[in-house]
């Protein structure tokens, strides 16, 4: 699929199938989802700019390449989305975030927003919008739209699972915006939910059903 990114690397798909998996405990799925999302940053991040800089090694000084941290903004869906941030702020400490929320109304699958809070000067950062599941795309399209609303320009998308309906979705909304997935599934079931998935990510990283 053009403007898809599947992640195929072994380890990630190793990981998702045990995070798959219903007799996965809750503690297990959310240490998997930190070391996964730190697997998906690496390839996320892997085109990013470097700069020079100057530093001293014991024997000499040198000009060597650093990533411009303060310049990427990480924007968490709530609630899903801070199961991936975290793993991705380990890996780069310095980039700021955003936390964006929204439920998806049961009967309408349309999503409300009910919180936002982003950084300044969005028009002159990289944005990694991050929610595990791309389901309907109805969420992500929204807070998308919010974003550059505000002035985001050059935005990328990044989940875990995608449900081929919701990429369409997404991409009629959004041709602009590069998806990454560990994962295209099968299709969205009545209830919207990615089949074969791995159920609702939420409730699986906080054990709330
Ligand atoms: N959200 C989830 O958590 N899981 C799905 O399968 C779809 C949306």
């Amino acid at each position: 699929m053009d403007g898809v990114t599947v992640i195929d690397h072994p380890l990630v798909q190793h990981k998702l199938t045990i995070m798959r998996k219903k007799e996965t405990s809750t503690a297990g799925f959310r240490r998997l989802l930190r070391e996964i999302s730190m697997l998906l940053c690496y390839e996320v991040t892997r085109d990013l700019e470097l700069t020079l800089e100057t530093i001293e090694t014991p024997l000499v000084e040198m000009q060597a390449p650093v990533v411009e941290g303060k310049k990427l903004v990480f924007v968490s869906i709530l609630r899903a989305g801070n199961g991936l941030l975290e793993g991705m702020l380990e890996l780069v400490p310095s980039a700021r975030v955003s936390h964006i929320g929204l439920y998806r109304d049961h009967d309408t699958l349309q999503p409300v927003e009910y919180y936002f809070k982003a950084p300044e000067g969005l028009d002159e950062r990289l944005i990694i919008v991050v929610d595990p599941m791309l389901a309907t795309g109805n969420s992500s399209i929204a807070a998308i739209d919010k974003l550059k609303e505000r002035g985001a320009k050059n935005i990328r998308f990044l989940c875990l699972l995608a449900a081929p309906e919701g990429i369409r979705n997404f991409q009629s909304a959004h041709p602009d915006v590069k998806v990454y997935t560990a994962s295209i599934d099968s299709h969205l079931n009545e209830k919207g939910y990615i089949m074969p998935g791995l159920g609702d990510a939420g409730d699986r990283m906080y054990g709330t059903k």
